[in-house]
Parts: structure tokens; sequence; C-alpha cells
């Protein structure tokens, strides 16, 4: 089939690049000439684990293609994919469509023969009726289905070749046909194919996001229990997820959730249900005890370095909001670092990822190449991201300060090991971390 992807970003591209493998011709669209200028010299713009050889084999064999012309994509694709940002809009919890909305003038403005444009994008319930009133003018032309995606970076291919469910929310019969097609190689592997109305569609995106928000707030809200009260979180975790009704799956303690979906989606659920004055008091109360978790982590810092941050050296290890992704969107470390800085405390940091435009500018802050440079004269190390390089670290070794101490925000490292190396450690909802 003949697709085009609007918008290369980590859902737009890996996307598009996964379709491509899978047999479909493909042109991947971003009005970013940046982006599309590394595409065509075979670099990847985003850090996503297996694109990068994915999209040269794809870009060589010709299934694959890129541009920032949309016209001459449009006219040459039976299907349209939109996949723009839909970010909060600023100083509100509504959900920013003007990429979206933009982006449908312009496929307006283009087509001359029928497509059939599907939303990727993560949009609030009735945009798809929207963007019909958009296309009015041409509506003939148009069948507007709703399939929101589900994967998740750093996993994201795999995500796309074996996704749990695909979800087709449309009310026209023809275009789950067509749709059923193009993913029928999945669904031959064993991917659920689920359709219902596009509103329908819509709602199931932002109720799993929020859900899955849900289940991380509620371990990390047990987890400061556990710690109250000498309970390891992880036995809880454990526990509890062990019965299939719960699972164990997003209940392990840690810091904030983060990134580029769970904040902004939880934030616009809220924000669709209060137009239609429903009251989720539960997903607002996750929205706040989320927001006062960094605050909670950050007040924990000063406990562990005295009440003066002022001149402390503090080197963070992962800032990413998770492993395998260069994505910084909402990640804690946003909020935590700037605020160090600002106290006095001298911050370094290394991500395998690489260097972050979000802190050039900070005063105090300092990207390092590797561990050893990161950590060697620390008094605090902050393990905010688990990245695999991270896992078998040699604390004693590389820090020559003898007295450092180590946060580890996601529990990676085993408490018992680190009390027999003597290394002041603490962690989350465990009985060593006070
Ligand atoms: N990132 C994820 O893990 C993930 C997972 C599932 C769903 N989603 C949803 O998918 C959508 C896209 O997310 P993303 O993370 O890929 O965003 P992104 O910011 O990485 O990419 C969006 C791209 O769209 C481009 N763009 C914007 N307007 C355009 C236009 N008019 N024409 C051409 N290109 C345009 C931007 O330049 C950018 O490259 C969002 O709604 C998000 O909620 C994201």
């Amino acid at each position: 089939m003949k697709l085009c992807m609007i918008g290369t970003g980590y859902v737009g591209l890996v996307s598009g690049t996964c379709f491509a493998d899978i047999g479909n011709q493909v042109i991947c669209v971003d009005k970013n000439l940046d982006k599309i200028n590394k595409l065509k010299s075979g670099i990847s713009p985003i850090y996503e684990p297996g694109l990068n050889e994915l999209i040269k084999k794809n870009y060589l064999s010709k299934r694959l293609s890129f541009s920032s012309d949309i016209n001459q994509a449009i006219n040459s694709s039976d299907i349209i994919f939109i996949c723009v940002g839909t970010p909060t809009k600023k100083g509100s919890i509504n959900v920013d469509l003007s990429y979206v909305f933009k982006c449908c003038k312009e496929i307006l403005k283009k087509t001359k023969k029928k497509k059939i444009l599907v939303m990727k994008s993560t949009v609030p319930v009735g945009t798809g009726d929207e963007i019909e009133k958009i296309l009015k003018k041409k509506k003939k032309l148009f069948t507007v289905i709703s399939n929101p995606e589900f994967l998740r970076e750093g996993e994201a291919i795999r995500d796309f070749r074996y996704p749990d469910r695909i979800v087709i929310g449309s009310n026209e019969k023809r275009a789950f046909n067509t749709m059923k097609k193009l993913y029928s190689p999945l669904i031959s592997k064993g991917s659920k194919f689920f359709t219902t109305s596009r509103r329908g569609a819509e709602l199931i995106k932002y109720a799993s996001n929020a859900f899955l928000a849900t289940k991380i707030t509620f371990i990390n809200e047990l987890a400061n229990l556990c710690e109250k009260t000498g309970i390891n979180v992880e036995h809880i975790s454990l526990g509890m997820g062990s019965d299939n009704r719960i699972g164990g799956r997003f209940l392990r303690a840690g810091p904030a959730y983060g990134g580029s979906c769970f904040p902004k989606d939880t934030k616009g659920l809220v924000s669709t249900a209060d137009k239609y004055k429903i009251n989720l008091s539960l997903v607002k109360s996750v929205i706040k005890s989320n927001f006062d978790r960094v605050n909670l982590l950050t007040y924990r810092i000063h406990k562990i370095l005295g009440s003066s941050l002022k001149n402390k050296k503090i080197s963070f290890l992962g800032v990413t909001f998770k492993p395998n992704t260069d994505d910084m969107r909402d990640s804690t470390s946003l909020q935590m670092i700037p605020y160090l800085c600002k106290k006095g405390a001298l911050v370094n940091y290394y991500d395998p990822s690489g260097e972050k435009r979000e802190f050039k500018k900070i005063k105090n802050c300092f990207f390092k190449n590797n561990i050893n440079d990161n950590c060697n004269n620390a008094d605090l190390i902050i393990l905010l991201t688990e990245w695999d390089e991270f896992k078998s670290i040699d604390f004693k070794k590389v820090v020559k300060n003898k007295n450092f101490k180590l946060y580890d925000l996601r529990n990676l490292y085993n408490p018992e090991e680190m009390r027999r190396n003597k290394i002041r450690y603490f962690s989350v909802g465990r009985p060593n971390t006070n």
C-alpha cells in the first residue's frame, strides 16, 4: 500500500519505517528540514535502538523515502497518517491541537483523490469529528479514522512489530477492511485487531495512559509508606503483581513518571472530562501526586546532603525519562537539575544518549562524556535513569571522594552489596534508605 506519515518524530518515523519494512511504500514528511536532510543522509534524528539500520535498509530498497513536500507526498499515497505532536497548551491542561488542525488544512488544500486519513497522534475524544468539519468542503474524498499508537520509546520497533492490540476506530466498514489488510502481517503473528467507534478509539488511548500513570503513582506513594514502616516496596510490588488481575508491570517505585505521553495525556483526559462536566477526581489526584513527588525527592536530596547544597558536587547518571531514548520531555531531571544548581550545587551529568540542549544555559551544570569523569569528584551520585551501562559500575574505583553517597532512584543496585562495599546508599521504598 502507499502510505504517507505526516510528522517524522518518534511515532511517525518508527511506524513509517516499520510499515515500509513489511512491504509498503512509505513517504515520511516533516516540516523540519533539518530532520529530513539528516534522514536523507542516513542519520536518524532520534535515538531508538535498531532504528538506524532499519531506516537504511528500507531507504536503500526504495520502500522508504523522506520529504518536506507535503503536496507530492499526499498525492502519491492512499492512506495518510497524522503523527504530529499534541502537547499540553502552555499554562493550561488542555491539549494543543494546532499542529493537527494545521496539518488537516494543508491536506485539504492538496488532496485531489480519495484518501483514508488516519489519526495516529493522541487526540481528545471528538477530534476526529472536528477534523471532519475542517474537511467538509471535500467530504467525499476523506474517511477519517482513529488508530492510536501504543509504542514505547526505547522498545518502539518491537512494540510496532508485536503490539498487544491494534485499535481502529471508524464508523465505516471499508476503512476497517483496508486497515485490517495493512496490519495483516502483524495480525497473523498474533496481535489483536480491535475495532470500535472513532470516539471509542480516541478514549482508549487516554484511558490506557492514565491507568498506567495511576499504577506508577500508586506504587510511588506506597514506597513512601514503606520507607516509614521498614518494609521493602519491591516485596509489595511482587506480592501484588503476582496476582494476574493486577499484573506486575508499571509497579516499580521510582521517580515521578515523565516522558512525552503520561504527563500530557493524564492532563488531556482531565480536560476532556471537564468539558463534559465529569469529575475525574482519581486522575486529578494522580497528576498532583506526581507533581509533588519531584518536590519530595528534592527534599530527600537536601536531607541526604545536609541542609545547604552550596558547592556540593552532585553527579547524575542518566537524565532522560527512561533508558534507550534521547527524549527529555517531562523528565524529572528537568525540574531537579535547575533547582539544585539554583541552590548552589555543582551538577555534572552523563547520559549515554548525549548532551542535552535543555541544560546548556544552566550555570554550574556540566555534561561529562563518560561515567568516570562524571562521578570521580562527586559528593552525591544520583542514579536517575537505569541505562544498562550503569548496572555494573564499581563505585569504589570510580569515585575518589571516599565519603560520597549514592541515591538510587530506580532501585538498580543491591542494598546488601552496597552495605558490604561500605557505600552510603539510599534507594526508593527499601528499608536501608534512611
Ligand atoms: N513518543 C511516544 O512514545 C508516543 C507513543 C504513542 C503515541 N504518541 C503520540 O504520537 C504523537 C506524536 O508524538 P511524537 O513523540 O512522535 O512527536 P514528535 O514531537 O517527536 O514528532 C512530531 C513531528 O511532527 C512534525 N510536524 C508538526 N507539524 C507538522 C506539519 N504541519 N507538517 C509536517 N510535520 C509536522 C514536527 O516537526 C515533529 O518532527 C503525539 O500525539 C503523541 O502523544 C507518542
